[in-house]
């Protein structure tokens, strides 16, 4: 018997009632529902890969289904295959996972559902001397069984034989005697394997005492059909000749390499000889349709004019003149060399930045068919490659089911949030999915479930993701990364013209209406109740604004043309963001700095603070910091030492008071190079007791000999700067270039300071440094400049 690991079961399952037909582990049977409400459930169940309940009830059933009118045993199944007949009825193949017990039901909506426990068989049982005893026995009993004419399947001797689990032995050869309903379900019933055993024992025995009794096969089961109540019928699933038939037909028909149809050749043979009541029956089945139906040649045509895809991504997506010309170059590429084993394009951006529905602009230019595998908490290797065959409930993974439905091999194959992928105990998907990306191995890329190679090599594989430092650096290596910066409140403003709000009057049924947005409502909505660099929760916001609006037409009301801005707070609620920096002055030890986050940019406040009568020459430094941001702090201070004498500052007034650092939003980790500049001025600032302007901001790596290096990141910094209502940035003199990509209307209305060195930057942040200031360190406590708060003192 193959081991077959336990299946994870959810803790609450939709409920089919089956009357009298029971369904054991590893027992596949077709059953016939002809109840509306039941062809529904089944259908539904098998749309969501769910697995289903099968409850049973006695012959004087009652609906609805409780506690009390169901056996309070069921099975778990998985529905493997479904059929509507002629008659409007639906065929269904229900294999049984395991048992189940029913602890609650539910009723929601019109399924009724049930919390459930199950019960896997325990596969590490090892059976002591008794239950092996009682397994011999069975076995020679059954054989004796057959020879008084027990009618048995062919193989089921051979199968028995090797079946070394008391708990299956004893559900096979109950499936094998047939005995009547009331002793199936107390075998259903009896959760513990040597119970079982015992009972199996007790029925061979009986049975072969009244075959011996009257040689006339009296008690023979019919096993083809037991009519049901609740319209229901079963049978063991089968071996519909006609089916069969149809399959090899349609095998035949297909276009496979040689390998791949002899395994397939040698599949159908086995199932021809197999017993449809036999476990692995529909396993078999299950596999040869699930191939034969995977699009093994089929190709769609793709476009090849690169003036009709241009035109299509402008279609589609406002702006990002950049990245559609990058992937246009892409596809060009593609097409002078077709084989050419490129890299993957990576579409690294904030959330809403556009990265998913530009991938199937992409699709959608290029004619081809769009399939998205969200990778976000994958972290199971099977997840992406399959489980093999053995294991109880199998299945191919997300890429060839994913092709499946694309019904090609040449779909445009998004691999969402690659940077979100997990791993675990359950083995490394990062490793499947390189051989997925790697051109020199995907043409030939096994699915354990499959296990037959499928040429992925057509595939054109977009990744996409917020960040590329947490992306595995091999798959990091196979692809090229574009990075969607995110948008000026020009640019989002004209998304919301052209897309977004087209969109939503249309999604919530006022494409009629002539309700538009004015300017100011628009500009609120975007500085007011979103801020990101995408444009995904403006969309929702719009999407919201037109719900209450339908809502409103569908009560009768007259909607205004245009949405006032005044109306606002009365549709999405109070604001969430202020623009304007608080009106709190410049302090001394606080400089506003700029970090680029996933979701874009954002500003932060780099607070320094001297510790009350702690010496220590170590930094202290909190606000989750990463290595990195730590390294430039230090690097901040030994480069302040050096200028000690300009600033008049003690000598050693880093011995004399240890200093504190921290950075808000303690619980957000930071990390990078970029915020030495400030982390120095903060420093500086507390270190001559002089107030830093906090109405301006800075950015830049710093070096030990006190030059400033470009960063990366300046359109999303600038852009959340100009947010918070900023108008001046200091940043590196190398990354002025990088203004370029803002918007005309940004650049314009903000001033930006080019920096080399350090100490062009001090000037510009705090304004009073070059007065000197004596030394103020050594054990007091540090004075307060006229007119100025004092550092914040922490003891
Ligand atoms: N430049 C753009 N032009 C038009 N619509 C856009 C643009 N960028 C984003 N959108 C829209 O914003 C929404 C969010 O985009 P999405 O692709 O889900 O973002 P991401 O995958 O980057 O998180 C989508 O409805 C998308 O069509
Ligand atoms: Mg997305």
């Amino acid at each position: 018997m193959k081991q077959h690991s336990a299946p994870i079961l959810p803790d609450r399952l939709k409920v089919l009632a089956l009357g009298e037909i029971v369904i054991f582990p590893m027992l596949a049977i077709t059953i016939t529902a002809r109840n509306h409400n039941d062809i529904e459930l089944i259908k539904e169940c098998e749309q969501n890969r769910e697995f289903i309940a099968i409850a049973n009830q006695q012959a004087n059933y009652s609906f609805p289904l409780t506690r009390e009118n169901i056996f309070p045993i069921g099975t778990a199944c998985r529905i493997s295959r479904t059929r509507m007949t002629r008659e409007s009825q639906l065929e269904a193949v229900l294999e049984g996972i395991c048992r189940i017990s029913f602890l609650r039901m539910l009723k929601i909506g019109s399924r009724p559902q049930a919390l459930i426990a199950g019960y896997p068989e325990d596969l590490a049982h090892s059976a002591d001397s008794t239950t092996q005893m009682l397994m011999e026995s069975s076995l020679s009993l059954l054989q004796a069984c057959c020879a008084a004419g027990q009618p048995l399947p062919e193989s089921a001797t051979a199968i028995l034989e090797k079946i070394d689990h008391p708990g299956h032995l004893a559900d096979l050869i109950i499936i094998y005697l047939q005995p009547d309903f009331a002793t199936q379900s107390r075998a259903l019933g009896l959760i513990n394997a040597k119970d079982r055993l015992k009972l199996v024992h007790q029925l061979l025995y009986e049975r072969q005492r009244k075959l011996n009794s009257n040689s006339a096969a009296d008690n023979k089961p019919d096993p083809a059909r037991w009519p049901q109540p609740g319209g229901i019928t079963g049978r063991a699933a089968g071996n519909d000749d006609d089916e069969l038939a149809e399959l090899k037909k349609n095998i035949a028909a297909l276009d496979l390499n040689k390998s791949t149809r002899k395994t397939l050749d040698k599949e159908l043979a086995k199932l021809q000889r197999m017993n449809p009541a036999a476990p692995d029956y529909h396993n078999t089945l299950h596999y040869i349709e699930y191939v034969s139906e995977l699009p093994w040649q089929q190709v769609d045509q793709e476009n090849i004019d690169l003036d009709e895809a241009e035109k299509t991504l402008d279609e589609d997506h406002f702006g990002l003149e950049k990245v559609k010309e990058r992937i246009l170059e892409h596809l060009a590429v593609r097409q002078l060399n077709p084989e050419m084993k490129g890299p993957i394009l990576c579409l690294v951006g904030a959330p809403g930045v556009g990265k998913t529905s530009l991938g199937k602009s992409i699709a959608r230019a290029m004619g081809r068919k769009f399939v998205r595998l969200a990778l976000g908490g994958v972290h199971d290797e099977a997840e992406i490659r399959g489980h093999r065959r053995t294991y109880l409930g199998a299945m191919p993974g997300k890429i060839i089911q994913e092709l499946k439905r694309a019904g090609t091999r040449n779909p445009v194959f998004m691999l969402d949030e690659i940077d979100k992928l997990g791993r675990d105990f359950r083995g490394d998907p990062a490793a499947a999915l390189l051989e997925v990306m790697d051109p020199e191995q995907n043409h030939t890329f096994t699915d354990h479930y499959l296990n037959l190679p499928f040429d992925l090599s057509r595939v054109l594989f977009i990744a996409t993701a917020n960040q590329s430092d947490p992306i595995p650096a091999p798959l990091l290596d196979r692809m090229e990364i574009i990075t969607l910066p995110g948008y000026s409140e020009e640019e989002k403003r004209s998304i919301a013209r052209r897309y977004l709000i087209d969109r939503q009057r249309k999604n919530h049924g006022l494409k009629d209406e002539s309700l538009v947005f004015t300017e100011e409502a628009l500009d609120s909505i975007i500085d007011n109740y979103t801020r990101e660099s995408g444009v995904r929760n403006l969309e929702k916001m719009i999407g919201k604004i037109m719900r209450k609006y339908a809502r409103r037409k569908v009560a009768g009301e007259n909607l205004p043309s245009a949405v006032p801005q005044r109306d606002l707070a009365d549709l999405l609620g109070p604001t969430r963001h202020r623009k304007e920096l608080g009106a709190d002055t410049s302090r001394v030890g606080i400089v506003t700095g700029l970090a680029w986050t996933p979701t874009g940019g954002d500003i932060l406040f780099i607070e320094a603070a001297l510790m009350a009568n702690q010496k220590s020459n170590d930094l202290i430094l909190t606000g989750s910091l990463g290595d990195v941001m730590k390294e430039s702090a230090q690097i901040a201070l030994s480069y302040l030492k050096t200028l000690a004498g300009r600033y008049q500052l003690d000598e050693d007034f880093h011995e004399s008071r240890r200093i504190h650092i921290h950075i808000p939003s303690g619980a957000i980790p930071k990390d990078g190079p970029s915020a030495g500049l400030a982390l120095f001025l903060t420093l500086l600032s507390l270190a001559c007791n002089k107030n830093a302007d906090h109405k301006i901001a800075v950015t830049g790596e710093i070096s030990l000999s006190g030059r400033v290096l470009p960063v990366g990141g300046i359109k999303e910094k600038v852009l959340a700067a100009r947010r918070a209502g900023i108008k001046r940035i200091v940043l590196p003199e190398e990354n002025l270039k990088d203004l370029k990509d803002l918007p005309a209307a940004a650049r314009n209305e903000m001033f930006f300071f080019g920096v080399k060195t350090i100490d062009e930057a001090i000037p510009l942040v705090i304004p009073d440094s070059n007065r000197a200031v004596k030394k103020e360190f050594t054990g007091k406590k540090p004075g307060t400049a006229a007119g100025y708060p004092a550092a914040p003192v922490i003891s």
